[in-house]
């Protein structure tokens, strides 16, 4: 028996944002954005108008359950994969378990930066393999635009909001499903992408919002080496563990953080780059959301095949990160 993916869907803002509109109120242009990153525009949520962190994890939701003929009270547990929630207190999952009228459904969010996608199929897939769970809504969801630091060009130009989800059930017909995923962190290297302030340490007032300590902090070099390192290491394991070679897989899904990260990747596991899911150009890095947001548009798209081998990839703050293998 494997676990599988039944249904999947995804939500955009519909307020889009250029490059060329970000560099008329910070000191960058086109050129060096997307030549540095492959990003040309970015979707911004507008969470006053209710486009909301959890109306964008629903939205995503309905897609997903409406592709998978099932409905909300079908889900024996919803995932949310989310830093930046509509509020510290509840979770996420409960906020979207509400729009969905799914009362009952256990809820629990995912803390696991860009890398919750990843994480969240893990854990459904370990609910349906213990044999707790028939269907598990995975939602990540992200209004990273709320924590970002708009006069910091470092960071500004790199993100989106947007949200993306999957329904994933038994399925005891044939082999597709996920072969494995393996998970990962270090955290020893938790300052490298964080918020200082906000937390129970140091709540935000009047001296950390003028220190901007209330906004992601990265340390994009850093993050940049270590992501392309770890993420190489992770798929040589799992593809010897399942005596695999690069050439057996069809299509990478990638966290969409940067088109240099994937083309280094690409270049170090011997996949062509074409073999790569990317919409960063026009969604740039929607954090927890990107992996099955790029999915879900290759999976409507009618890019996979049945059959198809796909290697699902992502690392976020912490670091966390995770590799997987999917048969479609
Ligand atoms: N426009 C113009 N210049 C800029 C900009 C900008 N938007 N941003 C930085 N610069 C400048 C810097 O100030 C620096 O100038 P200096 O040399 O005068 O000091 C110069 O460009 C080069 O800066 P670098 O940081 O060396 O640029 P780099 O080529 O490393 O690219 C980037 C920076 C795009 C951030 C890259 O390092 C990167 O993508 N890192 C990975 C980020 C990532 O993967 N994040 C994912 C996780 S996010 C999460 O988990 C929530």
């Amino acid at each position: 028996m494997r676990s599988q993916i039944i249904g999947t869907g995804h939500y955009l803002p519909k307020k889009v944002i250029t490059n060329d509109d970000l560099a008329k109120v910070l000191d960058t242009s086109d050129e060096w954005i997307t030549t540095r990153t492959g990003i040309k525009q970015r979707h911004i949520s507008d969470p006053k108008s209710g486009e909301t962190n959890s109306y964008m994890g629903e939205m995503a939701a309905r897609q997903a359950l409406d592709m998978a003929n099932l409905s909300p009270k079908d889900i024996d547990f919803i995932i949310t994969a989310t830093c930046s929630s509509d509020y510290r207190l509840p979770n996420a999952s409960c906020l979207i378990q509400e729009r969905l009228q799914a009362s009952g459904v256990p809820s629990l969010d995912i803390s696991a930066a860009c890398a919750g996608s990843i994480y969240g199929l893990n854990l459904a897939d370990c609910f349906i393999r213990a044999g707790q769970c028939k269907n598990v809504l995975v939602i990540a969801t992200e209004t990273l635009s709320s924590v970002l630091d708009w006069q910091d060009r470092n960071t500004a130009v790199l993100f989106g909001d947007g949200s993306s989800a999957c329904v994933v059930t038994a399925n005891h017909q044939d082999d597709s499903g996920f072969l494995g995923i393996d998970l990962y962190a270090d955290g020893t290297q938790s300052k490298n992408i964080w918020i200082p302030a906000g937390g129970s340490l140091n709540p935000i007032d009047e001296e950390a919002i003028k220190n901007r300590q209330d906004k992601i902090h990265m340390n994009g070099r850093e993050t940049f080496k270590f992501a392309v390192r770890a993420l190489c290491d992770s798929i040589d394991v799992i593809l010897n563990k399942h005596n695999l070679t690069a050439s057996d897989i069809k299509f990478a899904v990638p966290h969409q953080a940067n088109l240099r990260i994937i083309d280094a990747i690409a270049q170090r596991i011997n996949l062509p780059t074409e073999r790569f899911l990317i919409n960063l150009d026009r969604c740039a890095n929607t954090s927890a959301a990107s992996l099955l947001l790029a999915y879900d548009e290759a999976n409507r798209n009618g890019r996979l095949t049945k059959g198809d081998l796909v290697l699902m990839l992502a690392i976020g703050a912490g670091f966390a990160w995770g590799v997987g293998l999917y048969r479609v």
